[in-house]
């Protein structure tokens, strides 16, 4: 979909649907919807009317009409919460869901956006999520027929700033729904290697450095807690080491890293999982997913901070070499470490990473994404991410971006009481503590291996995949966290 800006007034807009969004209890008085009203002899007025429609959240009201550019007016529900940008983004989300049988569609912003410009970022942003469906594997007549072409957003003045603002929803947009297409794939086509790949390719194109290292490449670190969870798989593992260092970057600018899980399929291993919970593992590489994405929004923005990404990517299975529970393996970082339940691969993976990404470059701030536990769903929910930090500062500045978007994170404990679940009496330590404080305990886990930095772990088991269509988020992958991750770093280029 191609997004475009329009200054034409709204009764004007040539389009197969025109969107608009009305404040709670304000039909009266918003003026684009007295201005449409007018021109279609009160046929929007008389619809809500007969809809009970009052720009409560959720409602939406289609009507069609003669007298306007458009044939067809979708007015949208913005509620009567704070003029959020968050707002800007679900009306557009939706106004592009509703279209998705027309070619060209309209949107025009509330009236009451405090910035315009960030809006029609939000808003474009929007637009190209709505619009998303994951159609990779659909042939004949599941293809759908008809896809949205072009989207207009009208604004009052086109000016420098919010091309600027078009420009970057239209990199946010897509980057997105790059991230939600990896997650998506099936774990037959994206293997280790092919997620590697992908992570070249995208950094190829958009002026990233990007290295990989093979299976004998991740032997020669000495990762072995890595090599351990591939033991199974007859695929490679992959190490990918993506950077973006920005030109002219001030010298003392900060450095943050990115780490992401990328376990292409988590059968569970020999403690395999039931089927019930396997199906939908090929979502496991999600953080990495976030990750590659997290690095190509830095380059289509030119953020001025400099970012780092490392992936470890592998299967967990459950071939005649795979890693058993009663195991001992070493760390990178000289760790021995005894393996109880080889379902918890993912805190092996990335231990290595972290140890090695910590020692290579270290970050002022080291951040992974990782769906970890299935506990921080018990505890947190479907839609809710578990934030784990050791920093204070970190963990608000990225609430408050978080908070800016309308991602959710909760800041969860860092119990050291539940530090002592993780001894082992023969190696230096356990993987898996108890049932009870899983998600705790895996962070504890992780912790153990990132050095001296300033950490935080966003366990993201929950929000990266769906199983229905939840807010703005569509079902199956969803690129949760992307957006969160390029306010905050956009916030520390400003505050540099
Ligand atoms: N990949 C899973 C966690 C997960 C669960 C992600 C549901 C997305 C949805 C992880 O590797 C796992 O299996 N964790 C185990 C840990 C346990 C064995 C200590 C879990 O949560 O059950
Ligand atoms: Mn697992
Ligand atoms: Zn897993």
């Amino acid at each position: 979909m191609k997004v475009s800006l329009t200054t034409d007034a709204p009764t004007k807009i040539k389009a197969d649907l025109l969107a608009i969004g009305v404040r709670a209890g304000q039909l009266g008085k918003d003026t684009v919807f007295k201005q449409l009203d007018k021109a279609t002899d009160g046929a929007l007025a008389a619809a809500a009317k007969r809809e009970d429609f009052t720009g409560k959240t959720g409602e939406s009201l289609r009507v069609t009409v003669s007298g306007l550019g458009a044939p067809v007016v979708l007015v949208l529900g913005l509620g009567d919460g704070e003029r959020k940008e968050r707002d800007v983004r679900s009306i557009a989300v939706k106004a592009a869901q509703a279209a998705s049988r027309y070619h060209h569609v309209a949107l025009v912003l509330p009236e009451d956006v405090p910035d315009e410009e960030r809006a029609v970022r939000v808003a474009t942003e929007g637009l190209i999520t709505g619009s998303y469906k994951y159609t990779r594997y659909l042939t004949g007549d599941r293809l759908p027929k008809r896809r949205t072409e072009t989207a207009k957003i009208a604004v009052a003045k086109s000016a420098a700033g919010a091309k600027d603002a078009l420009r970057r929803g239209t990199a946010l947009g897509e980057t997105i729904n790059f991230v939600r297409d990896l997650v998506n794939a099936p774990p037959n086509d994206l293997t280790p290697t092919a997620l590697a790949e992908a992570a070249r390719a995208q950094s190829e194109a958009h002026g990233l450095s990007c290295k990989v290292w093979d299976k004998k490449g991740i032997e020669k670190l000495g990762m072995n807690l890595f090599l351990a969870v591939n033991r199974g798989s007859a695929e490679e593992p992959r190490l990918v080491h993506m950077a973006w260092k920005p030109a002219g970057a001030k010298k003392g600018a900060k450095k943050i890293v990115f780490v992401g899980k990328g376990l292409t399929f988590d059968s569970g291993g020999l403690c395999i999982k039931p089927p019930k919970s396997m199906v939908d593992m090929k979502c496991d590489m999600a953080g990495a997913a976030v990750t590659i994405g997290v690095l190509v929004a830095c380059a289509r923005l030119g953020l001025p901070v400099e970012v780092h990404g490392f992936i470890g990517a592998t299967e967990n299975m459950t071939g005649p070499a795979a890693y058993r529970p009663g195991d001992v393996f070493s760390s990178l970082d000289g760790k021995t470490v005894e393996i109880i339940n080889t379902d918890a691969e993912g805190r092996l993976v990335l231990a290595d990473v972290l140890t090695y990404a910590a020692r290579e470059i270290e970050p002022d701030y080291l951040i992974d994404h990782a769906t970890l536990t299935g506990a921080c769903m018990v505890a947190l929910g479907p839609w809710r991410a578990g934030l784990f930090a050791n920093d204070d500062e970190l963990a608000s500045r990225y609430q408050k971006a978080a908070d800016a978007e309308g991602e959710t994170f909760w800041r969860m404990p860092l119990d050291e009481e539940l530090r002592e679940l993780l001894k082992s009496d023969i190696a230096d330590m356990k993987h898996v503590g108890e049932q009870y404080g899983g998600s705790i305990t895996a962070a504890l886990f992780l912790r153990e291996f990132i050095g001296q930095s300033k950490w935080m772990h966003l366990d993201i088991a929950g929000p990266a995949f769906l199983d229905r269509p939840h807010g703005t988020a569509p079902k199956g992958g969803t690129g949760f966290g992307v957006t969160t991750a390029v306010r905050f770093l956009e916030a520390l280029g400003e505050s540099a």
